[in-house]
């Protein structure tokens, strides 16, 4: 399979009301205007994804969401179907971010449920991994994340509705970001149990400082960004570092 391009990817997270959403959309969409290296893709709250979908449009960046409920519908109060994001506009959906699988105890397998739900929407499923900093320091990395992926990847993944993104836990809005060595050797784990040409992106303290040397090594097909997503110009600072 060809290379893809990379795919630079802003996780808003739970930040953005109406008016400050809206404007930096229409901010990143302005600049996608330009030549630019890769895809794009935004990932605001859910309760944005009308107005920023609106404000994307005909822009070529992409929409996504941040999370879905594994069924389709029913009584599972403030919940969102992977059918709801689609809906909405959503071409992806992220599942597994750590934030959800230590933050509020998300398994392997309801990860695995998750990105089920998103390939019976039709969407592309970003199942996120990544070791926690003690696992890194008992020499674990590999071997969780291997783990991780055994669990929460579902039979039937095809490079066009998977993407894999390694997020070290302890790089998650620290500054900190791995030696571009560990990355390197996490990539190269992940990518022999993936289907070929699945991306593989980087996220972790991603800043206009960094993208360029992460986004130059073998099997990093892009990244996702999440604090650095939320201004426009360190957003596209980071797109314009895909050589
Ligand atoms: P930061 O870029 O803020 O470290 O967040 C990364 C992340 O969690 C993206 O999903």
């Amino acid at each position: 399979m060809p290379d893809r391009i990379p795919l630079v990817a802003g996780n808003w997270k739970m930040n953005g009301l109406r008016a400050d959403g809206i404007a930096l959309a229409r901010d990143i969409a302005a600049r996608a205007a330009a030549p630019h290296r890769c895809d794009l893709l935004v990932c605001p709250p859910a309760t944005l994804l009308a107005a920023v979908g609106a404000a994307l449009a005909g822009s070529g960046v992409a929409l996504g969401g941040q999370d879905c409920h594994a069924a389709p519908s029913g009584a599972f109060t403030g919940s969102t179907s992977a059918e709801m994001l689609k809906d909405a506009g959503c071409s992806h959906v992220i599942v597994g971010h750590s934030e959800r699988r230590h933050g509020l105890g998300e398994s392997d397998s309801d990860v695995r449920a998750k990105a089920s739900a998103a390939w019976r929407a039709g969407l592309i499923a970003i199942v996120c991994v990544g070791e926690m900093q003690a696992e890194r320091e008992a020499g674990r990395a590999v071997a969780v994340v291997s783990s991780q992926l055994a669990g929460s990847v579902p039979e039937g993944a095809t490079a066009d509705r998977l993407v894999v993104a390694y997020e070290p836990v302890w790089a998650i809005g620290t500054g900190l970001t791995p030696t571009t060595a560990d990355i390197v050797e996490m990539h190269a784990a992940i990518r022999g149990r993936i289907p070929a040409g699945a991306r593989i992106l980087y996220g972790g303290s991603v800043n206009p400082r960094n993208a360029a040397e992460i986004l130059a090594l073998p099997e990093v097909g892009g990244a996702l960004v999440g604090g650095a997503s939320l201004k426009a110009e360190d957003f596209w600072a980071i797109a314009a570092a895909c050589g």
